[in-house]
């Protein structure tokens, strides 16, 4: 039994201690397997750079952040456009596969990386995928590994911001991963007390935002802090079509980022001090938490299984808590968003959580 395996797109806490379980249980379901490990994700696959594992090379990385495999972005929107050298990547992927007389490829990745499997499928080749992402926005499965990880570092940033907040009379605002999703800052914000939170998935009317942080001022609040989601959107914005927001931010792009800009605003609107904190790349870093590291052993150990049940095309999953496979055509394309009406939103809101909106 030969199998590759690669890591794609933007890294998290917990690719090692996945690659880790399905290793391991590869390990004790194969008498003889070989596990083919390529460098920097589909990038590897590509242009044939790998590396034949160890069974040791799978020990001691439980806790370790970060990839041994190394990763990088290969856009799936390019797979099917040659290289500076006109090499076909999707070709040049079938070969190196096939070259190596693999029986399947592990794929570990998110939203992009999972597209790119179902073509790799599509196109012949037996594919495990396993749901990556600290955005959790992986259609087909309730959890995905690195998320609850990076939960616990977006609330320890907004837990620090705390203490220094009640020691001033200011407003907080952490900006927080996720890319076009609200999961992480929804979480993050909730479990570090955030008094207003803001979602893509819940566009914003900045009076809305103001007349929260005005009333808490009112009932003798010093501070204010603000869970901003790098993809949060005002009400405005998002009426408009991605063409026309395309060109408004061209023309008036002054701020780094969404959080500065709603400072800024909020300045203006209320006089108040306003200090910003974006804990950015470290949202993936350090070590996965308790919590990644058993799923993360639990959806490896399942990725093995249907390797050894030839059940091929498929995205391991976590469904109703039970760990479970989707068929990748079904996973490819789609994003899993923050119902603005879920019970989660509805709870936050009960207790006074402001989400711009209403
Ligand atoms: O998808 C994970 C993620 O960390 C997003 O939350 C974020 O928008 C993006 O990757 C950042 O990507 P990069 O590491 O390429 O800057």
């Amino acid at each position: 039994m030969r199998v590759g395996m690669l890591t794609s797109g933007g890294d998290c806490q917990a690719l090692n201690a996945t690659m880790r379980g399905v290793a391991k249980s590869l390990y004790k379901l194969f008498d003889d397997v070989e596990i083919i490990g390529f460098e920097d994700g589909y990038r590897g696959l590509i242009y044939a750079d790998y590396r034949v594992m160890k069974s040791s090379d799978f020990s001691g990385i439980l806790t370790r952040g970060g990839t041994l495999l190394g990763t990088s972005r290969q856009p799936f929107k390019l797979m099917r456009v040659p290289d500076d050298y006109g090499l076909d990547k999707v070709e040049s992927m079938k070969h190196t596969y096939r070259k190596l007389r693999l029986d399947c490829l592990v794929v570990l990745g998110g939203n992009g990386s999972q597209k790119t499997a179902n073509l790799l499928q599509e196109e012949g080749l037996n594919i495990v995928s396993l749901p990556k992402t600290i955005d959790n926005d992986l259609w087909g499965t309730d959890m995905t590994f690195g998320f609850q990880s990076a939960v616990n570092v977006a609330t320890n940033a907004i837990d620090c911001i705390h203490t220094t907040a009640a020691s001033h009379g200011r407003v907080f605002i952490v900006e927080v991963m996720g890319h076009k999703v609200g999961w992480l800052t929804l979480h993050a914000g909730m479990a570090g007390g955030a008094d207003i939170i803001l979602l893509p998935e819940i566009p914003y009317d900045m009076d809305i935002v103001v007349k929260a942080i005005k009333e808490r001022t009112k009932r003798g609040s010093r501070f204010s802090i603000l869970a901003v989601a790098e993809g949060a959107i005002s009400k405005e914005d998002a009426s408009l079509s991605k063409k026309e927001l395309k060109e408004k931010k061209k023309s008036g792009m002054i701020y780094p980022s969404v959080a500065y800009e709603i400072g800024a605003m909020i300045t203006e609107k209320t006089g108040q001090e306003v200090r910003v904190t974006v804990p950015g790349h470290t949202q993936r870093g350090g070590e996965p938490c308790p919590y990644d590291r058993v799923l993360s052993t639990c959806l490896g150990a399942e990725a093995a299984n249907l390797i050894k049940a030839k059940k091929f095309g498929y995205m391991v999953a976590v469904k109703n808590n039970e760990i479970t496979s989707v068929p990748l055509r079904e996973v490819a394309g789609k994003l899993k968003m923050v119902d603005p009406n879920s019970s989660i939103i509805r709870q936050a809101k009960m207790i006074g959580i402001s989400f711009g909106d209403e």
